[in-house]
């Protein structure tokens, strides 16, 4: 595990943005997995500009995000997919038909078994970015009794909605599912970068990285990833031993 520590939110996207664009030069056909939340708004933010000033080439890349919540369509502004179109994809050089999201508003089972078929299909993940629930989630990966694999349909927990609950008009309004990439091709992926800020994960990134690694802590499996890249900010990184920061 390679730890980034920044300054603030905003040094964050920066450091994370600068990644992934070395991710591109290195390989412009690389395949990027993505993840949402407000944790990597700031690095959507970094890359749309670096793309518009030239500094970074979309136009060969795919990325595959990990999850979606059942029943929210596109045109949804709550969705994932609308999330991605607004924070990237409108932003840089990609090519729509090479954005990936889950279907919300397929049958949930048809929607796990056409993204683990897509998965098969577009082959290993190059870099994929994380961030993490305060629960320890990854994707929507919630604490359970085992890592599941592949795509499926997850029952978000209590906490999970009422974290999520900000980006709509009430909690009632929260999907109660979502459909979520496995553990499977997130810890398959080449190179895994998982972002954090503020306080309030301080507790869960000491937990998932500095404690066993367990089911009940999702994100604790990352320890075992022989390319791991976490990138926090100075607050949600305060309770690591400070020489594990580079
Ligand atoms: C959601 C997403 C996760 C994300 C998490 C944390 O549950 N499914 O991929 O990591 O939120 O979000 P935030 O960055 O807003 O704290």
């Amino acid at each position: 595990m390679k730890i980034y520590r920044s300054e603030d939110e905003r040094e964050m996207g920066m450091i994370a943005a600068d990644l992934v664009a070395a991710q591109l030069r290195v390989k412009p056909n690389s395949l990027l997995g993505l993840a949402t939340g407000s944790t990597p708004v700031g690095m959507y933010e970094a890359l749309a500009e670096l793309c518009q000033a030239g500094k970074t080439d979309f136009s060969a890349a795919k990325t595959v995000n990990l999850d979606e919540y059942v029943s929210l369509s596109p045109e949804n502004e709550q969705s994932y997919r609308y999330f991605m179109q607004k924070h990237l994809f409108e932003r840089v050089n990609i090519l729509p038909r090479n954005t990936f999201v889950p279907d919300g508003t397929a049958d949930p089972a048809v929607a796990c078994k056409r993204y683990d078929e897509l998965l098969d299909s577009l082959g290993r993940i190059d870099l994929q970015v994380l961030g993490i629930g305060r629960n320890g989630h990854i994707g929507f990966n919630e604490p359970s009794d085992d890592f599941p694999c592949d795509t499926h349909v997850v029952e978000l927990s209590e906490s999970t909605i009422e974290a999520n609950a900000r980006f709509f008009a009430s909690k009632a309004e929260v999907p109660r599912r979502a459909v979520t990439m496995g553990i499977r091709p997130i810890l398959y992926a080449r190179t895994v970068m998982l972002l954090v800020c503020g306080e309030e994960k301080a507790e869960i990134v000491k937990r998932a990285f500095t404690g066993p690694v367990t089911p009940r802590v999702p994100a604790s499996i990352l320890q075992l990833h022989p390319n791991f890249l976490l990138v926090g900010d100075r607050a949600a990184l305060s309770l690591l031993d400070g020489s594990m920061v580079c």
